[in-house]
């Protein structure tokens, strides 16, 4: 039986790691509470970016951010794959692993995007199972992240953030509340980001992903290739407010500034949280 919910540490503020900033982080150790891996990148045995994650281990605790396990997808889970995850979660003592509430194909084809589920029972019970199985598999809670979406399904029954709340219940896992992707698929659909937040369950929320995305006028395509923007910083702040001390970081996938650009960037993460902190504080 797994523990319950909440007993993983509070990591502070973190990176995603990317291979542009191994050098540095090797060298300069700068002042990072922890990085996140894509887990993908590290499951081929030896080479260079375990070489250098080895090294990086030695000073940061690491999270396993994962982009495969299609989740909702008809498919079964598929054990290889789930038995490189383990080994490797294993292996770099991995302080948590996640994934995402999506699929990314069907019938052993991946297509490497993270497609949104339909929201109905049907669905919910289905991606509950896989994701029990999953953990079972694991002998770990999962911590499941919402995906930006660019359409919805007619058939949906009920709003992302019920659906995730009864996904995180039914499946007992946590969550990864990436701000952004509330912000763009708001963005994207029309409804309220903060009544996504007043529908996730604070006891649930163990991780926060920020980013920044591409706004191309009518609708936002989630780039991550730009710095965070004002809203979501916003956002941020009223999740915070919500959810208390959740683990924050920043991820950049595509054009990768200099690592001391996304210093500062995380710098500004750790500004709002003493704010919100500090104004808890006194309400206290
Ligand atoms: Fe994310």
């Amino acid at each position: 039986m797994r523990s319950i919910t909440k007993d993983l540490p509070y990591l502070g503020f973190g990176l995603g790691l990317r291979t542009d900033h191994y050098q540095d982080i090797i060298e300069q150790q700068p002042a990072i509470d922890w990085f996140e891996i894509i887990t993908e990148n590290y499951l081929v045995p030896g080479g260079k970016p375990l070489y250098y994650l080895d090294k990086i281990r030695e000073h940061y605790p690491i999270v396993m951010h994962g982009v495969s396990m299609s989740l909702g997808s008809t498919d079964s889970l598929d054990l290889d794959y789930l038995a490189q995850v383990k080994a490797l979660a294993d292996r770099i003592n991995a302080k948590w692993l996640s994934d995402h509430l999506c699929w990314t194909g069907v019938h052993q084809k991946n297509m490497h995007d993270l497609l949104p589920l339909p929201y109905t029972e049907e669905a919910l019970k289905h991606v509950v199972s896989k994701i029990k199985q999953a953990q079972d598999f694991l002998g770990r809670q999962m911590l499941i992240e919402n995906v930006s979406s660019y359409l919805t399904y007619s058939s949906s029954a009920m709003t992302e953030w019920d659906f995730l709340r009864e996904v995180a219940e039914q499946a007992d896992c946590l969550i990864l509340l990436d701000i952004n992707n509330i912000y763009v698929s708001s963005f994207n659909h029309g409804f309220d980001p903060k009544d996504y937040l007043a529908g996730i369950p604070a006891h649930r929320v163990q991780q926060f992903h920020l980013a920044g995305h591409t706004n191309n006028g009518d609708h936002i395509i989630d780039t991550h290739d730009h710095p965070v923007i004002d809203p979501v910083w916003h956002l941020y702040a009223e999740a915070l407010n919500r959810f208390g001390k959740v683990s924050t970081m920043i991820e950049r996938d595509d054009h990768i500034p200099a690592l001391s650009v996304l210093l500062e960037e995380l710098e500004q993460a750790k500004h709002i949280a003493r704010d919100v902190y500090s104004l808890e504080g006194e309400k206290a």
